[in-house]
Parts: C-alpha cells; structure tokens; sequence
C-alpha cells in the first residue's frame, strides 16, 4: 500500500496534486504537509506541520506515517527567488538534498519533484526549445532546477532512487492564489477581470511564455509517476507543453466573455526573467516515453476558469 508525503501543499498546485493523488490512492494515504496552515482546499485531508528545511522533522514524518512516495512541492518561485537569494538556495536545493537522502535511506517506492521551464536561459532556443538544449539560466529560480535536476539523475544512477521530473511551464489554476512566480500574471488576470477590475500587467503585451492549465499539470504528474519505469528515457526532467500565449492573447481571450476587460502594461524586474525563457517548448520525448498530451488550450482553460473562479472564491 502507497503512503504519500506532499510537501508544499499549501502553495499553488498542493491542494490541486492533493486531490488527484487522492483519487488514486485514497483519502487517509496522502499527507498533505506545508509549514503555512491549511486552508479551506484541504479540509479532512491528514496534514502535518513540516519545515522542509529541517531534514529530521522529514524523517520523522516518514517513519510516523510510513510513507513510501514523497510528492516535493515546497519551493520559491522565480520572482519571490529573485528576492531571496539565500533562501532559495536552502529552501530549492538544500530541502531537495534532505529529501533525495531519505528515499535512499528509507528506500522509498518514489519521489516526484517538479522542475521548470526556467532551467533554460539565453543561450537555449526560444521556439520549440528541445528537451536537451543548453540549461544556462540566468535566474535563481533556474539555476536551482537545474542543480536539482542533476541531483535526481545523480541519485537514481548511482543509488537507484526512482525520482521523476517534469519541467512545468507556468500554471495557470484558480483554486490558488498567485505564489510569486513569473507567469503569475496569468493567475491574476483571470481574478481581476472577474471582480470587474482593470488589470495591471508586470510584462509588456508580446511576452510569449509555455503555460498550462492546472488540470494538465496534475495528470502529467499522476501519468509520470504511474509510468512503467523501462520506458523513461529522461532522469533529470522532462519538458512537458501545452499552451503558449503572450498577455494581449490571454486578453482576448477573455473578452469573448467580458467584453468590457481592460489590461494595461507597467513591465518591472519580472520581464527580464520573462525574456530570458523560452517561448514555446518542445515535448516529443513525454510523448514519446509515457503518451504525454494535454487536454486544455487556451479558450477552454479561459472558459473553465471563468465558469468556476466567481463560485470558487465567492465574488
Ligand atoms: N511558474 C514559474 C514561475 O514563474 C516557472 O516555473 O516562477
């Protein structure tokens, strides 16, 4: 029988993963954990209170509940990392370290750890980026995938520690609030065009960034970590895509329900780091490997959201 651990399940895609994990498995087989307090999302789901950069408060929690499959959410996103250099280093990579031990310690079944698009910086191909081109980022937030992808492919050569990877593009949900990342911005939007508000954008109009509707995200996941071992190719991280979309495209999309929306543009220190992703990403190698396809593009994810974020949050 599987026990999972999902660290980080306040955080944007926590409640989200919870949730299909717990179809899945069961409710009473995910422990959800986060050093936040639950919210509303995770009502009945096990919670424990765990610093992910306290390697014993892990353990103990893994030997309490004798978990077999660690679920590692906890991070900073790009923007919030860019702020806090020393804190995404312990809380990116060190926390990641803690966790990657364990397995090997307590021969765990599995770990999942989500990387990024970020990994890759200027020097990769911006359209149809390949899953092997140069991972030179020029972010915090980068540079930590990229070491922690390393780190993955590292433990499972050399001790067989079966941890996945999927390089998520920016999620876009609306059962969370923004968490500091980038491609937020497209979060946000669909919160202010709901209340009725004129939403300010961070990056300029023709900012083209990977992105994918959260339901997408949880069934790479779920696929990923239910794939037949001997089929996976890539033990650092896979690019997964689905949509592409720049701000004045997500506009419009938009006001084929609200008419009326406005967006206006006041680019900050976040388009640099936008500038410094890839537009579009190639995902041959997920599809080929273990059937990866998305369900959602962007006019379905507009209408998903639009239909559920007023009830969701009760505007
Ligand atoms: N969504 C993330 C961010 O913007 C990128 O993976 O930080």
């Amino acid at each position: 029988m599987s026990k999972i651990l999902v660290t980080g399940a306040c955080g944007q895609l926590g409640v989200e993963i919870i949730n299909g994990l717990e179809t899945q498995y069961g409710r009473g087989n995910v422990i959800a954990s986060d050093i936040n307090e639950p919210g509303d999302g995770l009502t009945g789901v096990p919670f424990e209170f765990v610093d992910v950069m306290n390697p014993q408060q892990i353990l103990g929690i893994v030997k309490k509940h004798k978990i077999t499959i660690i679920c590692h959410l906890a991070a900073l996103l790009s923007a919030t990392a860019e702020k806090n250099i020393d804190l995404a280093r312990k809380l990116n990579i060190g926390s990641l370290h803690s966790i990657l031990t364990i397995a090997k310690d307590e021969k765990l079944e599995k770990v999942f750890w989500p990387s990024s698009i970020a990994v890759f910086g200027p020097d990769a191909k911006t359209d149809g980026t390949p899953q092997n081109s140069a991972c030179t980022p020029s972010t915090v937030y980068g540079i930590s995938k990229v070491s922690g992808e390393l780190w993955c492919a590292y433990y499972y050569n050399t001790f067989g520690v079966d941890v996945r990877s999927v390089r998520y593009p920016g999620l876009i949900g609306y059962k969370s609030l923004p968490g500091g990342g980038t491609t937020d911005y497209a979060v946000d939007i669909y919160h202010k065009a709901v209340k009725g508000e004129t939403f300010e954008c961070f990056l300029k109009p023709d900012t083209r960034l990977p992105m994918m509707f959260m339901d997408d995200a949880v069934k790479a996941t779920l696929d990923l970590m239910n794939a037949n071992p001997d089929g996976l190719t890539v033990r650092t991280s896979y690019n997964i895509a689905a949509i592409s979309f720049t701000p004045e495209e997500i506009a419009a999309s938009i006001r084929k329900r609200y008419p009326n929306f406005e967006i206006v543009y006041k680019p900050d220190y976040r388009q640099q780091i936008a500038d410094s992703w890839p537009d579009r990403i190639d995902d041959t190698v997920a599809r080929t490997d273990w059937n990866w396809n998305p369900n959602y593009d962007l006019d379905t994810m507009t209408n998903h959201i639009l239909d559920n974020l007023s009830d969701f949050w009760k505007y």
